[in-house]
């Protein structure tokens, strides 16, 4: 099938600025294993994206100002994603079963980089 002007176009403007132009996909995972797959806005933090996505098992309580832990996910392969901030770090302590992938979901930001990533609902945020 004939790819579209657009599509070539985009292919072309990625490969000249080195920048992706569809938005990047992620995939929620919830506790019992329902996956999510959608479309992470760019610009919007993660909370953000599940809430408008209506992903379940994500509250996002303080509205994404790190100050409540209930946004609280797993990152699979996640060392493409800043790491955890001092602030970040103290909320973590008041989340529920927090490991080494733990973070809070209103402090990633969805940008191009995301894409693919897998994102684990813990099964309770309190
Ligand atoms: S929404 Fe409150 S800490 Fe993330």
């Amino acid at each position: 099938m004939a790819r579209s002007i657009t599509s070539l176009l985009k292919v072309e403007i990625s490969r000249h600025f080195d920048v992706q132009l569809n938005m990047p996909r992620v995939k929620f995972l919830e506790h019992n294993g329902t996956a999510h797959e959608i479309e992470a806005r760019a610009g919007a933090n993660l909370m953000q994206t599940a809430l408008i996505q209506k992903v379940p098992g994500i509250i996002g309580d303080c509205g994404g100002s790190c100050a409540c832990a209930t946004c609280h996910v797993y990152i699979e392969d996640g060392e493409r994603i800043p790491p955890v901030d001092e602030l970040e770090a103290q909320m973590l302590e008041q989340a529920i079963d927090v490991n080494n992938n733990s973070r809070l979901a209103c402090q990633i930001v969805g940008k191009y980089g995301l894409d693919g990533l897998t994102i684990r609902i813990p099964s309770r945020q309190f």
